[in-house]
């Protein structure tokens, strides 16, 4: 580990897969924002299927830290090939693990709130029970599984930031073209912007603080909710926004998703680790942002 001549803190090597994701570009932002040495990797430059091609990059690459956001997050595509999805999610966390207990690298770990399934009356804590209903959850689940007891696992959820696709994205692109949109009012998660996720994600690696931690924007809302507020911070008449229940979607998903996933961030709060703000202060800006960035 470096110290930076002009910083007070540690200087880290960190290595961020998936960095051409919605979440993978925000962490590479906000690690090297805050000085650290970064090297961003996408699904064409590391493969992290590939164990030979991870662990030859940990090699000549020798981070002190992997933050792990590549995954294949294509929910209901999942359903139709189990082998990939158990490959990508699950077995390729055990190829980062291994080639970093070789070179002695700490693991920042994503998941997901699917790998609960929804029937718990209330916010799910990091240590209640997991039963994932769909595939990709399940192969969430198989990755958690590949860390070690000190590596980081952060479960986050509903997450929207400037890149990439989220409800943010389709709403705006709906609402062009469609006078009314609907919205299932019967699934309840916990909506989580980008750049707070990052923040914390990069305080809590910068502490190498290990175990399993929930990370939301607080709040919760369905998706129904969510999307009208969407709305109103677009600019656009939330009205617009329509109820509907899971079983009126059409096409139905192939995907069961939870109920309620709204995930109680206790680890942080038993941490004395500060919480992310409420959902509804930070959607605004984002929306801001994004309208800045077309
Ligand atoms: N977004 C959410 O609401 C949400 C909620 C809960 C948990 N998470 C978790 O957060 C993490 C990041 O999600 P995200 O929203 O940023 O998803 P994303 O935008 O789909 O990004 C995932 C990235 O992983 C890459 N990838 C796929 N297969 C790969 C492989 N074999 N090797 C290397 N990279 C590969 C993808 O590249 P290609 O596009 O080139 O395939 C993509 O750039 C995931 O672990 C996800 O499970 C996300």
């Amino acid at each position: 580990m470096v110290v930076g001549a002009a910083q007070e803190h540690l200087v880290m090597r960190v290595l961020v897969t998936g960095a051409g994701g919605q979440i993978g570009r925000e962490l590479a932002e906000v690690f090297t924002a805050a000085g650290h040495e970064v090297n961003a990797t996408t699904s064409a430059s590391l493969d992290v299927a590939d164990r030979h091609a991870v662990r030859h990059a940990l090699r000549s690459l020798a981070p002190e830290v992997v933050v792990n956001a590549a995954a294949w997050t294509d929910v209901d595509g999942c359903e139709d090939d189990p082998d990939r999805a158990a490959l990508v999610n699950g077995r390729s966390v055990g190829h980062l693990v291994e080639a970093a207990q070789e070179v002695g690298a700490h693991v920042c770990h994503l998941s997901t709130d699917y790998v609960f399934d929804g029937r718990k009356l209330g916010p799910y804590a990091e240590d209640d029970e997991v039963n994932p209903l769909s595939v990709y959850g399940w192969s969430k689940l198989v990755g958690e599984r590949e860390l070690r007891p000190d590596d980081t696992l952060v479960r986050t959820a509903w997450v929207s930031g400037r890149w990439g696709r989220n409800v943010v994205t389709a709403i705006r692109q709906q609402a062009a073209v469609a006078p009314e949109l609907s919205f299932v009012a019967d699934q309840r998660g916990s909506p989580t912007i980008a750049d707070d996720l990052a923040a914390k994600i990069l305080e809590l690696t910068e502490a190498r603080t290990g175990g399993v931690f929930h990370v939301t924007n607080q709040g919760e809302a369905t998706w129904f909710e969510l999307a009208r507020a969407v709305m109103a911070s677009l600019g656009l008449a939330p009205e617009r926004v329509r109820p509907i229940t899971t079983a009126e979607l059409d096409p139905p998903r192939r995907a069961v998703r939870p109920a309620n996933s709204v995930l109680d961030n206790a680890a942080l709060r038993r941490h004395g680790i500060a919480l992310l703000p409420h959902w509804r202060e930070r959607l605004d800006q984002l929306v801001t942002t994004m309208a800045a960035n077309r």
